[in-house]
């Protein structure tokens, strides 16, 4: 495994942009300041993605995750970074009534939180609303397969672009979003083949998460490869750690000693010790 280079400037759109074809593009979630520390010694993207309404709000869905949701986890995580590229999603309805109602609140998101770009999903039916905004300033991340916030029109969280005409529908779309001037887009759960064939079809990087090796990068949610859930496996997760277990070991251990008045200990107490 091969060290984090060395953390140099902050890092922006136009950088990612200029990464295609080399170096990885190395992007994981962040939603709170001290793991948007941890992020920015190894990544050259954090993202406040809103899985954040699943993961940290325990709701079904991204459906119900609001401005204001994003707007707070996105000024936590600025908080925590000096390196680090900021992407904050737009949440679900904030932009898909067209290309005004998009500026309004990516602009808002981007004024509030200190973000140097905003991530949106869909592909063709997208792509005018992107050129919208990167021609008002506004650098815009595509989210193309599976798109989270279409799950009731998707029938699940399942693998996209299995046939032909879908694969080829899923590669238009993101070469949509590329040529209206998206700086990078993410490839969500797609066949390895073809993550790779968009990748080779797209001026700008392709962020992949289970889509593949062949991507100009990768992104997943930290707490998935951190190993927060122990009831989530998909088979696109690495986990890199079992915190969710070892955190479990750790409550139970805690619950155990005051119980058992042995914690807290002489050592955690203040004074001058117990009266005879
Ligand atoms: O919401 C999110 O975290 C995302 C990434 C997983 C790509 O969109």
């Amino acid at each position: 495994m091969s060290a984090t280079p060395e953390r140099k400037d902050r890092l922006g759109p136009g950088d990612i942009r200029a990464r295609k074809g080399g170096e990885p593009v190395v992007c994981l979630t962040a939603y709170t300041t001290p793991m948007a520390r941890l992020v920015d010694a190894h990544c050259d993207i954090a993202l406040v993605g809103d899985s954040l309404g699943m993961v940290l709000h325990g709701l079904p869905s991204t459906l119900g995750v609001t401005m204001e949701m994003m707007i707070l986890h996105g000024k936590a995580v600025a908080r925590g970074l000096s390196h680090a590229c900021l992407v904050v999603d737009m949440p679900f309805g904030s932009y898909e009534e067209g290309p005004a109602q998009a500026f309004r609140n990516a602009s808002r998101l981007m004024a509030e939180t200190g973000c140097q770009a905003v991530k949106l999903e869909g592909g063709q039916h997208m792509a005018e609303t992107v050129a919208f905004l990167v021609a008002r300033g506004i650098p815009v991340m595509g989210h193309v397969g599976l798109t989270p916030q279409s799950v009731n029109t998707l029938g699940g969280y399942k693998v996209q672009g299995r046939g032909q005409a879908e694969a080829d529908r899923i590669a238009l779309d993101a070469r949509a979003l590329a040529e209206a001037g998206a700086f990078s887009v993410v490839l969500e759960k797609l066949p390895e083949a073809l993550g790779h064939r968009i990748t080779r079809e797209i001026a700008v990087p392709t962020i992949g998460i289970g889509a593949g090796a062949d991507c100009d990068g990768q992104v997943l949610v930290v707490d998935d490869m951190l190993g927060l859930f122990s009831d989530f496996r998909p088979k696109f997760v690495k986990r890199y750690a079992e915190l969710g277990q070892d955190a479990d070991a750790a409550i139970a251990a805690y619950a155990a000693e005051v119980r058992a008045r042995r914690f807290p200990g002489p050592e955690h107490a203040f004074g001058e010790g117990k009266p005879a």
